[in-house]
């Protein structure tokens, strides 16, 4: 039974047959956690004082058995310091997590990347000293499952102003990422009886998986130069990428906006998902497709690409009608997110530096894109090319290959030179043969490094052309 849970210390958790303590015991029961690897090289242990105090032995015991580990080379006592768990100590290795990154490229010209080494870290850190300065006791407490009042507030300001979205706070729900709001949504489709969803093809493999694994099935619609077929829509619900389709990069045509709009009102669940819109360039902005029709289109939006992945903060301005099931679900399976992060970002939004962030970051990445374009004319002219042409827009660009070139015979060649691109084959969902091209994204590596990177594909593909 401990003693003094409140002395100062770390936290040791220690199994043992009480019947049986003493020095020797804990010795063993500390070694064999060390072998087992439950204890790393480098963990500090307790102090004999609180570790006794935890434990209810006396203190003399505990100096004893860490005396024993450290004559066998299990840990290291140096005066004044802590005892650490030895760095030799005989511990099995880590395993390898499958989570684990793979390294980044040299040339990380991967797409759906922002330039991360741009994050206003600054700015974050003020509206954090600023937020734990103020936040109210109640704030820390457990809160409100649908997201703070406060990035309520300021999202439905921002969105509205800057987006062109049709909402009130009370519609939004904060999550975390794009990627939530759509498991959210295809759970609660799924929930309702809706057997499939409408998807872009081409579109991001992970997110027909996800659509999946809620127990949908996809239904994949074609992408032309108009954007996605509407006509070819035959299901109860689509998720859409109109302001810029991933990873074509078209904007979809006014008509089929209406016509999309259209199916909506008809009772067909449309979530338009709002990666990028704000990095547009030169065409004139296109403002949400919800807009035309708040009551009938979900629309999703992330602060993956203004700020950076790590973030984790998206949002969902959803139908009145959808708010409370989607909150409903989310206090299930998440509670609430990180309060401190949501008002650091209502910070951000109401004090203006989230606008300067975007602006400053769109004249950056149309600057990247110019630069990465003219480097690109230095490659061998595509021929015709059988894809819709992508606008000016976003952080990526579509790369179509001469004939008789493979885009995996390509990527390899490339991946092998640390040069990081990806294929487009894999984003499609029809079988049957695809033009080949490469998707390259220009917002994660550094400006300079785009034409040594250029001149190494270069390489790559004179080396492959027949
Ligand atoms: C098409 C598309 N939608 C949404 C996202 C954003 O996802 P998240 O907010 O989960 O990071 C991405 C990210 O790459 C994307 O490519």
């Amino acid at each position: 039974v401990p003693v003094e849970w409140s002395s100062a210390g770390v936290d040791l958790h220690v199994e043992w047959d009480r019947s049986r303590r003493g020095r020797l015991r804990l010795a063993e029961v500390l070694r064999n956690a060390i072998r087992a690897g439950r204890l790393t090289p480098g963990t500090r242990l307790p102090s004999t004082r609180s570790l006794a105090a935890d434990l209810g032995l006396a203190r003399g015991t505990v100096t004893k058995a860490y005396e024993q580990l450290a004559v066998e080379g299990f840990v290291l006592t140096r005066p004044g310091a802590p005892t650490t768990v030895a760095a030799w100590s005989p511990a099995p290795r880590a395993p390898t997590s499958p989570s684990v990154q793979p390294p980044r490229p040299r040339w990380d010209l991967r797409p759906c990347r922002p330039d991360v080494s741009a994050f206003p870290r600054v700015q974050w850190e003020a509206a954090s000293r600023r937020i734990l300065q103020r936040i109210s006791t109640d704030d820390l407490d457990y809160g409100n499952s649908q997201g703070h009042p406060a990035l309520r507030t300021a999202l439905a300001e921002y969105l509205g102003r800057a987006r062109g979205v049709v909402t009130t706070p009370e519609r939004i729900v904060v999550c975390n990422g794009y990627r939530h709001a759509l498991s959210l949504l295809c759970t609660i489709l799924a929930d309702k009886g809706v057997p499939s969803l409408a998807i872009e093809d081409p579109s991001l493999p992970a997110f027909r998986e996800l659509a999946q694994r809620a127990g949908l099935r996809t239904d994949p619609v074609r992408v032309d130069h108009r954007g996605v077929r509407v006509e070819d829509i035959d299901a109860a619900a689509v998720v859409v990428t109109p302001a810029h389709q991933y990873p074509l990069g078209v904007t979809m045509h006014r008509e089929r906006r209406a016509e999309l709009v259209e199916l909506a009102a008809r009772g067909v669940t449309v979530i338009e998902d709002d990666y990028d819109g704000e990095f547009r360039f030169t065409q004139p902005p296109v403002g949400a497709l919800q807009a035309i029709a708040p009551d009938h289109i979900i629309y999703a939006g992330t602060a993956s690409k203004t700020l950076a992945p790590a973030v984790r903060l998206g949002w969902i301005v959803l139908p009145e009608h959808l708010v409370a099931p989607v909150c409903e679900l989310l206090e299930l399976t998440e509670r609430q997110g990180s309060v401190l992060d949501q008002l650091v970002l209502a910070e951000l939004i109401t004090s203006g530096n989230y606008d300067q962030q975007v602006r400053r970051q769109r004249s950056s990445y149309l600057q990247r894109r110019r630069r990465l374009m003219a480097e690109l004319q230095h490659l061998v002219v595509p021929a015709a090319p059988r894809l819709p042409r992508g606008i000016e827009a976003g952080l990526h660009t579509v790369f179509p290959l001469p004939d008789g070139l493979s885009e995996t015979d390509v990527a390899a060649a490339a991946n092998a030179e640390s040069i990081g691109i990806d294929v487009l084959g894999r984003y499609w969902m029809h079988g049957g043969a695809h033009p080949q091209a490469i998707i390259i994204g220009y917002a994660a590596a550094p400006d300079h490094g785009f034409a040594p990177a250029v001149f190494a594909l270069k390489t790559v593909l004179d080396r492959l052309t027949p």
